[in-house]
């Protein structure tokens, strides 16, 4: 079964960029390193492509060795001595406000720079992307006013003295994020967010498919004043600009999202001058589907966890478990609304999914299934690529797979969803656990003694009961097990750029 229109070829064309944002793509591809706007050392750069066409859009600049020393030195130095070191709490919050509001004035700008670059529509990118970066430095502009210590008595003694004992909470230092392609402006707002808030200086790197957004960051943070060498960009492949920030000595910190492969490169090779780590890694999330729900309710729920930005995301609901009484009619459901979602370019207001990011994802998505099939999976929706130019993949269910095949171990990262029944609560709590990732996890029922005694058996590091892939700025967002170190949001994101400093005062 083929999805929609998308199977016949008569997908509408990528209508063309507006002239602002036209005019943004044609400028010199640059890096942003100490406030100014440079080229790499090396001259070199690299193609932008619309994943809509497969066309090149635009280029941006190669950092290399070079560049990354330069950038690290500035964020150092703004750290040390520049007037990032003396400001106020409430200067950093005033900052970030105005970062965030500068972000709000030039929204749907952004929508259809991030829609261009990464695929998405631009109607998604304006109601989850553009508006999630804002209101995520609104947040963290917050906390900036509200990073704590304690004090603590000890049982510390001295002969006639007394102790003064506290804790004191300081910035981490210079940080290295590196931001992956899914959603490209709202992971460097994850990022700069918390850790601005604390005090620290950062070198952003966001991923080669899906630059510039962050470029078009850049000009913000300029414009709302930040100092110069707080806040650094370099464009550049990860194997050469990225693993050159986590090599740098003068980086304390690398705050990573992306692939488990890459984090685990990283977590290696940061610990050669033991600097912290903080990542957030793939996901294979489970969806437990209890047999008293409505059927139709719980497809359109599925449906919209997989499907959602074309699969790409890692929490996405990958993995479903339907109680076998209901089985049939939630298949049913979720192979109806796969079947019926309107592929095309992201900047086309009918499109309700784009393509995938790049040509390697598509081949990769496209590969998976063809593996899924091979070891004996039966496709309910999709299962192919519509003829049209463009990494577009049909939103695709497999069914009669079993636990072995690597569409149900694998994540994937795109609109492939595995759905399997289940009869018993303890197999099936066994079967989500069944992996190496957890990240995330749904539970589908109204029975709320059902669902509070499923949720502390599910590993991860987010349980949702029926929804979703629902995040927000103050809910605590990471992985157990391989899916990560560390969490973001809330209070614990901004503690994680900061460093403990006890003091002992003998007085
Ligand atoms: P990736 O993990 O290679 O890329 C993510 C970021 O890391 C990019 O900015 C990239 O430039 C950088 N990077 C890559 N290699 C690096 C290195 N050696 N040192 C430092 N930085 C490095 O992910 P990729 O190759 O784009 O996608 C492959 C798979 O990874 C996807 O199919 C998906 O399964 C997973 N992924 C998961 C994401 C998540 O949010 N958990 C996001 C992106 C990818
Ligand atoms: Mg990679």
């Amino acid at each position: 079964m083929n999805a929609s229109l998308n199977s016949s070829g008569s997908m509408p064309a990528q209508p063309a960029p507006s002239a602002s944002v036209a005019k943004f793509f044609a400028l010199k591809p640059r890096l942003f390193i100490n406030g100014e706007w440079v080229e790499a050392r090396s001259g070199k750069t690299l193609p932008v492509y619309d994943p809509a066409t497969g066309q090149q859009f635009g280029a941006v600049a190669d950092a290399g060795l070079e560049d990354v020393d330069r950038a690290v030195h500035a964020a150092r130095a703004a750290l040390e001595t520049g007037p990032w070191s003396t400001m106020t709490p409430a200067g950093r919050e005033a900052l970030l406000w105005r970062l965030a509001e500068l972000i709000d004035r030039d929204a749907a700008e952004f929508a259809e720079i991030e829609s261009l670059d990464n695929g998405k529509t631009r109607f998604m990118a304006s109601i989850i992307d553009v508006p999630g970066a804002s209101n995520y430095f609104r947040y963290m502009a917050g906390w900036a006013t509200k990073i704590t210590g304690t004090t603590m008595e000890t049982s510390l003694q001295a002969p006639g003295a007394k102790f003064h004992t506290y804790v004191a909470r300081e910035p981490v230092g210079v940080v290295a994020q590196i931001v992956p392609w899914n959603f490209p402006l709202a992971m460097a707002a994850w990022k700069l967010g918390p850790a601005l808030a604390a005090g620290c200086t950062c070198i952003l790197k966001p991923a080669e498919q899906t630059p510039m957004s962050a470029l078009r960051l850049g000009d913000l943070i300029r414009e709302a004043g930040f100092p110069a060498g707080v806040v650094n960009i370099l464009t550049g492949l990860g194997e050469s600009s990225g693993a050159a920030l986590v090599a740098h000595p003068g980086v304390d910190k690398v705050a990573f999202t992306g692939s488990t492969d890459v984090g685990k490169l990283i977590n290696k090779s940061a610990s050669d001058t033991m600097k912290r780590v903080s990542l957030e890694l793939g996901g294979k999330s489970p969806m437990i589907v209890l047999p008293d729900v409505d059927p139709q309710t719980v497809a359109g729920g599925a449906s919209g966890a997989i499907f959602f930005n074309a699969g790409q995301v890692c929490t996405a609901g990958s993995r479903l478990y339907v109680h076998s009484s209901i089985f049939d009619r939630v298949l049913e459901g979720v192979s109806a609304a796969a079947a019926a979602i309107r592929l095309g370019p992201g900047l086309e207001q009918a499109t309700e999914m784009g393509p995938l990011v790049s040509k390697e994802q598509q081949e990769r998505v496209l590969r998976y299934i063809e593996s899924g099939r091979k070891q004996g999976a039966s496709v309910a929706a999709g299962g192919d690529a519509p003829s049209h130019p463009g990494y577009f993949v049909n939103p695709t269910v497999l069914v009669d797979v079993n636990p072995d095949m690597s569409v149900v171990r694998e994540e994937i990262f795109g609109p492939v969803l595995v759905a399997q029944r289940f009869d018993d609560l303890d197999a099936v709590v066994k079967a989500a656990n069944d992996t190496p990732y957890g990240l995330g996890a749904s539970i589908w029922t109204n029975n709320l003694s059902a669902a509070h005694r499923l949720i502390p058996r599910i590993k991860a590091g987010t349980v949702w009961v029926n929804c979703h892939n629902l995040v927000d700025p103050n809910m605590p967002f990471g992985g157990y097990k391989q899916s990560g170190i560390g969490r973001e949001h809330g209070r614990v994101a901004v503690e994680m750029y900061t460093e403990t400093k006890s003091v002992c005062i003998m007085i």
